[in-house]
């Protein structure tokens, strides 16, 4: 006898359990399964972003970064630190004890919310008068019936033609979040978000770290005047970027690998590395769940295809995601979640794709919304442009953390923001600001006559927006 729910959820990261959440605040009886499991064996909920993604990554930057203020940027303070020394094993233990609160946290909503969780692989048997039939594969098996379900089935990375992931010397983001000693040399191929934040995870903390990058230009997607600001900072550091590369044969063995590649000119090179972190983009996610059973479309790209409003092919199938088109950011997934819920409700849920933050949580970080200024150049959009740089401010001054700017676009005519785009200290903060702007349609000129505290970096926002009018105060 299958059980019968209003809603089924497959898959518990965030798009999933913020799914589940919402559509049992809205009174439905919800159900959500989830196949992750922790060493142990038992549940993990949160998905990638929670055990491999977001927030295990942004523990290892957090350590990685204290370890290096506390070797450079705190004798500048005065603070004297000797014998300083990183204890891998620690950090990763601390990490993965993140990971758990998070992980127990989701838990503790389901069961606040009254969601029924089922661990095991979800998959579809059949389409009846009653809804869908779903398998879940567990330590038992079960057959549940939604009326509606949710697929929220997530992401895997993408591995380099040739050289599949073996998590021990050619990684993943899972096997790059669990490297137990700091490799001498590390390479990574594709210098898109991970390869930038796993990059710089490494380096500081010693590795001697080489990005090898298809693409003839720098994170082709961020406004050009911040990636260039960005580059800079990175050349700085010592995390040599290779542009324009072609990567070729990868050879692994016992004493690690060996990477042919021909560079920018055409020449073939050879990179000799302990360990190599893959990091081109990830596929969406749909093993094991049966799709052709109900005859779900998917697209090319393995994609489940949908509508704007996330409507799948099937009636009452809905999809949502890194398992659908748009950017994979578990925020956006958040947001499909919430819209779908309430439109499975009967109320008008509503995702703004122009108004998805961006954040790359690297040292400076990079943020940003809306269009960049060659998108607004190829679009023929009429527009002005307002920068701050960080050195004329204040508080990052006192902070000792003084690169970067913020940079304002805005429609020539009528001042609306079109485009925020920062590199620089807690700009992945900063943006929010942007963000609440840009939703309610503001000008540049409502930041600039609004009350920023100071000393705070937030004065930067302001003083950009000033800018636009071309009329900054402390610069
Ligand atoms: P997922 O989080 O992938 O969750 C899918 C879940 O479904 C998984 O638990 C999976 O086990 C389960 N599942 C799959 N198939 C089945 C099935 N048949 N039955 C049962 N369960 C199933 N995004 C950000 O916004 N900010 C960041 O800082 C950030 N950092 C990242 C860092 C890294 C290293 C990586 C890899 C990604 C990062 N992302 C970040 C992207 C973010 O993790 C994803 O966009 C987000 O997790 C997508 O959420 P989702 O719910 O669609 O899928
Ligand atoms: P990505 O799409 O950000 O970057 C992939 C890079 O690899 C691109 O620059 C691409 O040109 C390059 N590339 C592709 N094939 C290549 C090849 N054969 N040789 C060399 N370079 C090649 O993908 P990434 O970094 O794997 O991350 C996947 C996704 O996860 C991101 O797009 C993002 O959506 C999400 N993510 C988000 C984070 C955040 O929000 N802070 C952090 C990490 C991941």
């Amino acid at each position: 006898m299958s059980k019968q729910f209003d809603v089924v959820v497959i898959g518990g990261g965030p798009g999933g359990y913020v799914a589940a959440i919402r559509a049992a605040q809205l009174g439905f009886n919800v159900a959500c399964i989830d196949e992750w499991k922790n060493a142990k064996g038992g549940p993990a909920l949160g998905g990638t972003c929670t055990n491999i993604g977001c927030i295990p990554s942004k523990a290892l930057l957090q350590s990685s970064e204290h370890y290096e203020h506390a070797g450079h940027a705190f004798a500048d303070h005065g603070i004297k630190v000797e014998g300083l020394g990183i204890d891998v094993a620690k950090m990763l233990a601390r990490k993965d004890n993140v990971v758990k609160q998070n992980n127990d946290g989701i838990a503790y909503l389901f069961k606040k919310n009254k969601v029924a969780f089922f661990h095991g692989r979800g998959s579809f048997v059949k389409a009846s008068e009653a809804g869908y039939e779903i398998k879940v594969a567990g330590a038992a098996e079960e057959s549940i019936t939604g009326k509606h379900v949710i697929v929220a089935t997530g992401s895997n990375a993408r591995p380099l033609p040739g050289a599949p992931f073996d998590e021990e010397n050619i990684l993943s983001n899972d096997g790059a979040l669990r490297v137990g000693a700091v490799p001498k040399k590390l390479a990574l191929v594709g210098s898109g978000v991970i390869g930038l934040e796993m990059g710089s995870v490494w380096r500081r903390l010693g590795s001697e770290v080489t990005v090898l990058e298809a693409l003839p230009t720098f994170l082709g997607a961020v406004d050009e005047q911040i990636a260039k600001e960005a580059k800079k900072a990175f050349d700085k550091q010592g995390l040599k970027i290779h542009l324009g590369v072609n990567v070729g044969e990868v050879k692994s063995g016992k004493n690690g690998l060996s990477i042919a590649y021909t560079d920018s000119k055409g020449e073939a090179q050879k990179l000799d590395v302990d360990k190599l972190i893959v990091s081109i983009g990830r596929i969406p996610n749909t093993i094991g769940l049966n799709p052709e059973a109900v005859g779900l479309q998917l697209d090319e790209r393995g994609a489940i295809v949908v509508d704007d409003e996330c409507k799948t092919s099937l009636p009452n199938v809905w999809a949502i995601g890194d398992v659908v088109r748009g950017p994979m950011l578990a925020h956006k997934a958040e947001e499909e979640g919430v819209a779908v819920a309430e439109r499975i409700a009967g109320q008008h849920g509503h995702v703004n794709f122009n108004t998805i933050p961006w954040v790359i949580y690297t040292s400076p970080e990079i943020a940003w919304v809306g269009q960049t200024e060659q998108q607004l150049k190829a679009s023929g959009r009429a527009y002005k442009a307002g920068t701050f740089p960080f050195l004329a401010n204040g508080r990052a001054r006192a902070l000792g953390d003084t690169t970067g700017m913020v940079k304002f676009l805005a429609d020539a005519a009528t001042d609306e923001i079109l485009g925020v785009h920062m590199v620089g200290p807690m700009v992945s903060e900063l943006i929010s600001e942007a963000v609440v702007a840009m939703e309610f349609k503001a000008s540049a000129e409502d930041i600039a006559r609004i009350c920023h505290a100071h000393p705070s970096l937030s004065e930067a926002t302001k003083e950009a927006a000033l800018a636009v009018d071309k009329r900054t105060l402390n610069f």
